[in-house]
């Protein structure tokens, strides 16, 4: 029985064999440009409901497949097609699915040198690269890869609390634990930041309360008058402000907290300022719009997701911080995995500055696609899908049947068919997602902006045309008024 690819003859075969019919089973279901087929939940649950998952007797790479065939691959969301646009969750480069292809068949984990020796270095160039590029110092700072964005703000606000504990407060929390005076401990973020922030807060026992939610402005940007009143409302209140978090492209609207005023404030008051850059952070990859990200240097740590407008599979993500030695906060030694001595003599144990212990090899989907796109193509793929944001903003915008909340700022666009009473135009909008998916195919964002029922663009995929774009609001109309 073939377990594993191993040197052996009958291995390698089997692992080419299987290999070769997936891929040729994958590129037929891409059969058409539509995302999805259509099918209803309580379609999809009679077609793969098995009487169980494990027989008692295997039944073989050959019947399998032709269940995947059947089953699954037709009623995949087809990532890479024009008709989708609804999250912050793109297609997969192809070069980055044969990076995948390494990642697996060798598994690698990230943890100590001895478990991932050149996947260890690539790593720790990858992040070194990184800094470099969002403008840090390259002596100072450092970074891991990490699940995604919600672990890599996780590990900032870790990082954040500690640093604030350990340089402000005088108090080791690593070591004891919260005291009275870290239930006063306060950080800000806007009012539409991703729900990572509240979630992080109460891992670290800081509780929701914590998390101080400032309100945003009409262009959906951190209001900075509400945002002093609030920290000097709570440091009157015997609070202790220690972090601001900075959302560099919010999940619904793309709109960017103002980085450099931000720095100021945490400057003057003593505090960290992390960006939550998982959407934004492919801007700085535009020579055109970079500006837009301008002030992410001065920030204390940085999220950058690669599985949002990098368009690289999941998962793909990487927290970077200003000050390297801050990731000591999550370094502790264990006899099995990172012995202190191997590090003295020059081995890396990534484990030093994870939450994780076992790791993907992420980094090798960013040194692959980095290296072949270069510069130049990167900035194709990223002013493709600010500038559709763009035209679809304008379009909309001189359309009297539609309401479009802000100007994007990357690639997202929030608007509502408006054409008709507030409420009845809440369930039309409802209506036209739901036909969209099931009748069309095609999928799109829903949201709330300002208690409405809001439709959603959100325009990773560079193979959208501004036709593509047009054509849909054609269709958005129809059905709106069938
Ligand atoms: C602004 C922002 N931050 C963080 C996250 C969380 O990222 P992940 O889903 O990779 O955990 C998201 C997800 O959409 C996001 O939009």
């Amino acid at each position: 029985m073939n377990l594993f690819l191993t040197s052996n003859n009958a291995d390698i075969k089997q692992y080419k064999n299987i290999l070769g019919q997936i891929t040729e089973e994958i590129t037929k279901a891409f059969c058409d440009d539509k995302a999805y087929s259509g099918l209803t939940p309580q379609e999809l649950k009679e077609i793969i409901h098995e009487n169980t998952i494990l027989p008692e007797k295997g039944l073989g790479w050959e019947t399998v497949l032709q269940k995947l065939k059947e089953k699954i691959l037709p009623n995949l969301l087809r990532t890479p097609s024009t008709d989708y646009m609804a999250h912050l969750h793109g297609p997969s480069l192809i070069e980055t699915i044969a990076a995948e292809a390494i990642i697996s068949t060798f598994n690698q984990s990230m943890d100590s040198w001895d478990q991932s020796p050149v996947a260890t270095e690539i790593e720790v160039e990858t992040i070194h690269n990184l800094c470099t590029l969002y403008g840090y110092d390259s002596t100072k700072s450092d970074g891991v890869f990490t699940s995604g964005g919600s672990q890599s703000n996780q590990t900032a606000i870790i990082l954040a609390r500690d640093w604030f504990c350990n340089e402000k407060l005088h108090y080791d929390v690593k070591k004891y634990g919260l005291d009275e005076k870290c239930s006063k401990l306060r950080m800000y973020t806007s009012e539409i930041s991703h729900f990572s922030m509240e979630k992080s807060a109460h891992i670290l026992g800081l509780g929701y309360k914590s998390a101080v939610k400032v309100p945003v402005d009409k262009n959906k940007k951190m209001d900075l008058t509400a945002l002093r009143n609030l920290i000097a409302q709570d440091k009157k209140n015997g609070n202790i402000p220690f972090l601001i978090v900075a959302t560099v492209g919010t999940t619904d609207f793309g709109s960017i907290d103002p980085l450099k005023e931000l720095a100021q404030i945490t400057t003057a008051e003593g505090m960290w300022l992390h960006a939550d850059a998982a959407y934004g952070s492919g801007v700085i990859m535009s020579q055109k719009y970079k500006s837009r990200v301008a002030g992410l240097e001065l920030c204390d740590s940085i999220t950058v997701d690669f599985h949002k407008m990098f368009v690289m599979p999941i998962s793909c993500s990487a927290v970077l911080v200003k000050d390297g030695s801050t990731f000591d906060a999550l370094t502790i030694h264990a006899d099995y995995l990172n012995r202190e001595e191997d590090e003295e003599d020059g081995y890396t144990n990534l484990v030093d500055k994870s939450l994780q212990t076992t790791r993907r090899f992420d980094a090798l989907k960013v040194w692959t696609s980095f290296q072949m796109r270069g510069k130049d193509g990167w900035n194709q793929i990223i002013n493709t899908s600010m500038e559709n944001a763009a035209y679809l903003y304008e379009k909309l915008y001189n359309d009297n049947s539609f309401a479009v909340v802000c100007k994007p700022e990357i690639s997202s666009v929030v608007f509502r068919y408006s054409n008709g009473k507030a409420e009845l135009c809440d369930e039309i909008n409802k209506k036209i997602r739901r036909k969209l998916i099931h009748e069309h195919g095609i999928v799109i964002g829903q949201t709330v902006s300002d208690g409405r029922v809001c439709l959603k663009f959100t325009l990773l995929n560079p193979l959208i045309t501004h036709e593509k774009l047009d054509e849909l609001i054609v269709l958005i109309k129809k059905l709106a008024e069938q």
